[in-house]
């Protein structure tokens, strides 16, 4: 089977978010979340990834719901493990449930779950969402012991935080590349699907066909980017078209 494509498009709801925070419901307000979600799966998106953060500062409750209800391929949901948000997601019944740390401060996620540090609070947050039919994903580092963790707890799926190996330069993409390696092939001897995600683009996306076991990519931020220029369809398209060359079939 060959490498998925989840697409993240929280940026479009920041877009909006801009101008029409202060004025939710208005008439004019753009770009629409929905009408991203479209979209990416006009361009052959595998699924949506949408995140509901707390503070709500891109993806509203609202936006959750609609894209819910309207669209037909599966959806990622991405949550904080918070009372609130578990409560939103078992109302909501999406496909899959990645559970991410969240902090106020931060931009974006800005680094991966501590499933070690937090297996309590991690695995009552998993067994809730799997009770109410939610396939769980946790976003963590790619390091081993976090991913024998992630087993332990019983998520079906992890996806392998790829930030570091983003923001790698010179001869430690190599290096962030073998922690990849290791972490993925750990994860899929101890029977998880998976998956990775954060700062993936055009341009990096090939050393990631080293990494073995890959099913799906979450990728926004360079997707909604490339948008800009050649529309959100088209963006997709020229993603997955690139994806399609990942080596595909188990390899260790
Ligand atoms: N996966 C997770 C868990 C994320 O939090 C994000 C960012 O929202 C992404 C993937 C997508 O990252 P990017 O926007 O850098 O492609």
């Amino acid at each position: 089977m060959s490498l998925l494509l989840g697409v993240n498009i929280d940026h479009v709801a920041t877009l909006r978010q801009a101008r029409y925070a202060l004025l939710p419901g208005s008439p004019n307000a753009e770009p629409s979340p929905l009408e991203a979600a479209h979209d990416a799966i006009l361009g052959g998106a595998d699924s949506i990834t949408i995140h509901v953060r707390g503070d709500r500062r891109h993806m509203q409750d609202a936006d959750a719901r609609e894209i819910r209800r309207e669209i037909q391929v599966p959806l990622n949901f991405e949550m904080g493990i918070t009372e609130e948000m578990i409560g939103f997601a078992l109302g909501l019944r999406p496909e899959f449930a990645c559970l991410v740390p969240e902090t106020r401060e931060e931009v974006t996620t800005e680094g991966g779950l501590d499933v070690i540090g937090k297996r309590r609070e991690t695995g009552d947050c998993i067994r809730q969402l799997q009770a109410a039919g939610i396939k769980v994903s946790l976003f963590i580092d790619p390091e081993v012991d976090q991913v024998l963790m992630a087993a332990e707890l019983g998520a079906e799926m992890i996806e392998l935080h790829t930030g570091c190996f983003a923001n790698a330069e010179g001869e430690s993409v190599e290096s962030e590349i073998q922690r990849l390696v290791a972490a993925s092939k750990a994860g899929h001897a101890a029977g998880l699907q998976i998956n990775a995600g954060h700062g993936i683009n055009y341009g990096n996306l090939f050393h990631l066909f080293a990494v073995p076991h890959l099913t799906e990519l979450n990728i926004g931020h360079s997707i909604v980017s490339r948008a800009m220029k050649v529309g959100l369809t088209e963006s997709v398209r020229q993603m997955k078209q690139l994806m399609a060359t990942y080596p595909a079939g188990p390899c260790d």
